[in-house]
């Protein structure tokens, strides 16, 4: 090959690569927490019943002396301060050690306890303009989940995430209801009024 060319093909070979390399990037690019309140602007209603579930105050139960029962017959300290202990927080707060996600109860009090984001995905890119907004409410689902939306919640998303063995608390003869749990322990559930498909 002649130098020449040899210098056009070695180009283009470097320019698809370096498409290639951008578009493998932002697929596995993270997207990043944005917060409860990011939220509730436009879900009041399950934002209001959510807050009175276990889910949004499953950050308390790592105080000291909550919960002496039950800490003591897993065969935990109840006397000790679990809120900083990284072994505790990934279940009881939403998005640690992630992008954006839950570092600590003083620098993001908006991600202490199990929020709309562990469950539903961390909204960073699915929450812009052309997604799910006011002004696109008859969003295609299939395009915001491919942005990081997670719709619908079902049994795999709770025992994949957090309804398993690697909590103190989990029993092996109790499998988990998802149904049961689905009513007592995300949000009350309404109707979508717009088409998604
Ligand atoms: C700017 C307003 C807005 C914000 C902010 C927003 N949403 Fe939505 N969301 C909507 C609209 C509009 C719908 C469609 C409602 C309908 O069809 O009745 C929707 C629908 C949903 C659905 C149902 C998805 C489906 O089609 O199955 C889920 C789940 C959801 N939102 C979660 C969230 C979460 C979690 C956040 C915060 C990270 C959030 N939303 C932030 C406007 C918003
Ligand atoms: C893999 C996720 C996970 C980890 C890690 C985890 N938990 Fe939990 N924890 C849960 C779940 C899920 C429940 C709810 C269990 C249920 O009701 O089915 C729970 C419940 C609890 C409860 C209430 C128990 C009761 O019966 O009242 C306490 C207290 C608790 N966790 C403390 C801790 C502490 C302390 C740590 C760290 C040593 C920890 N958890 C680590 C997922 C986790
Ligand atoms: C513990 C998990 C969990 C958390 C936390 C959670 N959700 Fe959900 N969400 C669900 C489940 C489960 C469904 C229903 C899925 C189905 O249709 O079977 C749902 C459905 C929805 C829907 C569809 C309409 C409806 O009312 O069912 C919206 C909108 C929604 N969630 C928004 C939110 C917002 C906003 C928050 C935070 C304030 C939140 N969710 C927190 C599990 C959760």
């Amino acid at each position: 090959m002649k130098p020449k060319h040899f210098s056009i093909v070695m180009g283009a070979i470097f320019i698809l690569t370096g498409t290639l390399f951008s578009q493998d990037e932002k697929a596995s690019a993270e997207y990043s927490y944005i917060g409860t309140n990011g939220c509730k602007k436009c879900h009041l209603k399950q934002y209001r019943s959510w807050e009175e579930t276990k889910m949004a105050q499953a950050f308390d139960l790592l105080k000291p002396g909550e919960r002496a029962e039950a800490k003591k017959s897993a065969g935990l300290d109840p006397e000790k301060d679990y809120t900083k202990d990284s072994e505790c927080v990934p279940c009881h707060t939403t998005g640690y050690g992630k992008p954006g996600g839950f570092v600590s109860l003083e620098k993001t009090p908006e991600l202490v306890g199990v929020g709309c984001e562990m469950c539903h995905g961390a909204g960073s890119e699915y929450t812009k303009e052309q997604y799910m907004h006011l002004k696109n409410k008859e969003y295609k689902l299939e395009e915001v989940v491919k942005v990081g939306l997670v719709s619908p919640v079902t049994g795999e998303t709770c025992t994949s995430l957090c309804h398993n063995e690697k909590s103190p608390f989990f029993k092996k003869d109790q499998p988990f209801d998802f149904s049961q749990r689905k009513d007592e322990g995300t949000h009350e559930h309404f109707s979508l009024k717009y088409k998604h498909e």
